[in-house]
């Protein structure tokens, strides 16, 4: 697959990466039109469904939350290869997000940085559109990611996130508390267990039935990830997301000028790989009963590290920034590499190989 690096590099690379990301979104919105052809070449094996959450994922790959915000194209990602699509975050209001540029690309480190600050539409925009690509009988799994919306003072987020989940939770399969993006004030800070207790308790009543996780930083001591997981244990939540980006610049390729004129983000992509693997592993050192979910984000490029991901005893994996790098074959060559190997999932038909 030559191609796609060769338009990366003429022509994808020189563009501001949000107008990037634009054009490739309006492109995957499209690919229903190809009346099912991308589907026959991208769709994932029967083999490989992973029953998790109270349903079937048809791979254990996903794409991560912020690529499709707005819940405009659940049918063409899932026709692209991914079992899962995590759309959002999505807050009670619709807000902007911060000025432009926001999205910055490290090349050299297979990275991205981006202080989006949730630009969205909101949540009840999103709820039409969830509805419609729930009527497809080819849909993938639909997690919705609900966050803060900017303009409420962290003093009331609880309401702020429990009128998202009112609309939302009825129509997601699971639903995905965000308190780790560290582009909106005070987000990260309703990690803290005092503020996280009441928040995840507050959804978890509102959610109903649908599977609840909470989406969290790799920025965190161990005992601090240990409270989380006996946390969400406590009230009642189905899973763990780990991790979103990292603020920490440490082991980049990056020139320091040129990290000092991006400036303040969330890093995502490769350099983001290996302290993502090491959250997951305590997390399952915690809490290893497999009916607890932890889908593990954060760096996963290849075949090989998505196993290695459910290897460590995640139940999922998602990915986000390799999908820049690699292009829009990319879910389809990680679902080939998990058959290549071997991979069986728990929802695979029986007697099939
Ligand atoms: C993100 N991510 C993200 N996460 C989230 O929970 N809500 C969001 O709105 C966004 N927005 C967003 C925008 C951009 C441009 C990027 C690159 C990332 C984080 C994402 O879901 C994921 O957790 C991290 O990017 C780590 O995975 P990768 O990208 O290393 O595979």
């Amino acid at each position: 697959m030559r191609w796609y690096p060769m338009l990366f590099t003429t022509v994808l690379r020189r563009m501001d990466p949000e107008s990037a990301h634009h054009w490739a979104f309006r492109v995957i919105q499209a690919v229903p039109l190809a009346g099912g052809i991308v589907r026959r070449l991208c769709g994932p094996d029967p083999s490989l469904r992973v029953r998790a959450l109270g349903t079937t994922f048809p791979s254990p790959f996903g794409l991560a939350a912020g690529f499709d915000k707005n819940a405009t194209a659940i049918a063409g990602l899932a026709e692209l290869g991914f079992g899962h699509v995590e759309v959002g975050t999505l807050t009670r209001y619709a807000q902007k997000g911060n000025p432009k540029p926001r999205m910055f690309r490290l090349v050299d480190d297979r990275g991205l940085v981006n202080r989006m600050g949730f630009n969205n539409e909101g949540a009840a925009a999103a709820v039409p559109r969830i509805e419609r690509a729930r009527l497809s009988r080819r849909r993938p799994v639909i997690g919705v990611n609900i966050g803060k919306s900017r303009v409420t003072e962290v003093e009331d987020a609880v309401a702020d996130y429990v009128w998202s989940t009112q609309r939302l939770a009825p129509i997601a399969d699971y639903l995905a508390v965000n308190v780790s993006s560290p582009n909106t004030p005070g987000l990260r800070g309703l990690q803290e267990l005092e503020l996280l207790e009441p928040l995840l308790a507050a959804v978890r009543e509102a959610a109903g039935q649908t599977p609840l996780l909470v989406k969290i930083a790799p920025d965190m001591e161990d005992e601090q990830i240990d409270g989380i997981v006996a946390l969400a244990r406590r009230v009642g939540l189905d899973g763990i997301i780990a991790t979103n980006t990292t603020v920490s610049r440490d082991n980049l390729r990056a020139s320091e000028a040129e990290i000092a004129r991006i400036g303040a983000g969330g890093l995502s992509g490769e350099p983001l790989r290996d302290r993502s693997l090491d959250v997951l592993r305590r997390i399952r050192a915690v809490e290893p009963d497999p009916d607890f979910c932890v889908i593990a984000v954060g760096g996963v490029e290849s075949a090989f590290d998505v196993l290695e991901r459910l290897r460590a005893g995640a139940t999922l994996v998602q990915g986000y920034t390799a999908f820049v790098y690699a292009g829009p074959l990319w879910a389809r060559s990680v679902n080939r590499g998990l058959r290549r190997a071997g991979f069986r999932g728990s929802g695979a038909p029986a007697g099939r190989r």
